[in-house]
This record gives structure tokens, sequence and C-alpha cells, in this order.
């Protein structure tokens, strides 16, 4: 069943007093719409946040996890670890992981995997670069990260997965696609999926548009037939502005 969902990525931001902090900001907010509501603090606050939020109507979820389900992997975590916390959903190829840490599609479908062997939910993040946009590859870049890291799966697996478009070019760059570009590119997707799984599958998959989402500019985005939710960088970190997204379903 698609789901609207808005998701807040704190990245590396938030040491324990700056969470604790937030958390009781959040907590103070009213929510008016039907859209589910996650956040993703960094590993040392995951069990603190998932704690406070206990009784909240808000998903505590995490940023990452290694594909090997235990060994020596210094400085990694996996999913028993995060499962043991109460943590059910990991988001998985941000951008910035593919950027920064060398994550491929091909290192990707093991972590799918892995999540998926766990009874995990996942965000999946994929998107073109700028480069790829201004050529006018930006289709087939997003047909082949969906392909390479989730068409091993059976259908059934999707009802665990969801997806977040977002564009590289907009991610923490104040640019952010055009309602129109991301209602494109997010058709695109679901007909991508109804292509090799049918179209039940495809109906049902909830795909979130991240990428210098805003109060601002919220609604209008959201207001797009494909677009089902964000995942949500920068204005995450200020409880207002994030219940404002959330609210603008
Ligand atoms: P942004 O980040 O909202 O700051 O652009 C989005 C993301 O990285 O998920």
């Amino acid at each position: 069943m698609r789901k609207n969902i808005v998701a807040g990525n704190w990245k590396m931001n938030n040491d324990l007093s700056k969470t604790a902090a937030l958390l009781s900001d959040l907590k103070e907010q009213t929510k008016t719409s039907n859209a589910e509501v996650m956040i993703a603090p960094t590993f040392t606050n995951l069990w603190h946040a998932f704690e406070a939020t206990r009784h909240d109507d808000i998903e505590v979820i995490a940023q990452n996890m290694h594909f090997a389900e235990n060994g020596a992997y210094t400085g990694e975590v996996n999913a028993s670890m995060l499962k043991s916390i109460g943590i059910q959903t990991v988001i998985l190829g941000h951008s910035e992981r593919r950027a920064y840490y060398n994550e491929t599609d091909e290192s990707l479908a093991k972590k799918v995997d892995t999540a998926l062997a766990n009874d995990m939910r996942i965000i999946f993040c994929f998107g073109e670069e700028l480069a790829d946009r201004k050529s006018g590859n930006e289709e087939t870049i997003v047909e082949n990260q969906i392909k390479k890291a989730l068409f091993h799966l059976e259908a059934s697996a999707f009802k665990n997965i969801v997806l977040a478009y977002e564009p590289v070019w907009a991610i923490g760059t104040g640019e952010t696609a055009s309602p129109e570009q991301a209602q494109d590119m997010h058709a695109f997707i679901r007909k991508t999926l109804e292509g090799k799984y049918g179209h039940t599958v495809a109906d049902d998959m909830t795909i979130l548009y991240g990428g210098s989402v805003k109060p601002g500019n919220a609604k209008e985005i959201f207001s797009k037939p494909d677009v089902d939710g964000g995942l949500i960088g920068g204005a995450a970190l200020n409880a207002e502005n994030f219940y404002a997204i959330v609210n603008a379903f």
C-alpha cells in the first residue's frame, strides 16, 4: 500500500544534547497530515532517540548499515545491532555514501539483501548528477541504479522498500528539482517498476523526493500524483520547519 512519508535525515549533525533538544522540540509539534514521520539521527544517538520517542508518532531510523551479518569490519554497524535497539528501517544508497564512501550498485545490492533478510524496511536512495541531467541521461542513470541494486529481488520484497529519488544536484544546494521534474522522474520510476514487476508493485510503491525540500516548496512538490513524500536534510534540523513539511500533505 502506497503511503505518505516524510523522513528527516540528520546526517552527521547533533551530538547527544542537541539530539535531545531537537527531539523535545519535535514532540511539541502537531501533526495534521496523514504522513508517517521518520527521523534518522547518527548511530551514537539512535538508542536515545528511540527511547525518547517510544510513545510518539515518530519512527527512528538508521542512516546506513553494513552488508555483512558480523565480522572484522572496524567502525561498521550491522543489521542485528540496529534491530536489537528497536530500529526497523534503514536508509541505503544515499548519494553522500555513494560519493564519499565508494558505495556501488553492487555493494548496495548486498546491503539490500541483508536488510531484507533481517526483516528491515529500506529507504533506497538514488539519483543523477548534474552532468547526467545536462546531457539528458538522467533516466538511464536512474534506471540503472534501480535495476542493479533491486531487480534481483522477488516482487514480494518490494513491500519493505521505499524509494527516494534524490537528484544529486539538488541535495544541500538550495536548488530544488521543479515539481514537474520530480513528477516526470517519479512517473518514469513507477513505469520502470511496472515493466519488471507489474502494475500492483508499481502502484503500491512509495516514492519520496529529496533535495532541498523546504516549508516553502513542499506543498507544490507533494501535490504531484507520483510524489509520495520527502527525504529531508537541512530543513529537518529545525522542528518547526520539519513539521511544516510533514503537514504540507
Ligand atoms: P537536503 O538533503 O534536504 O539538505 O537537500 C536531502 C538529503 O540529502 O536527503
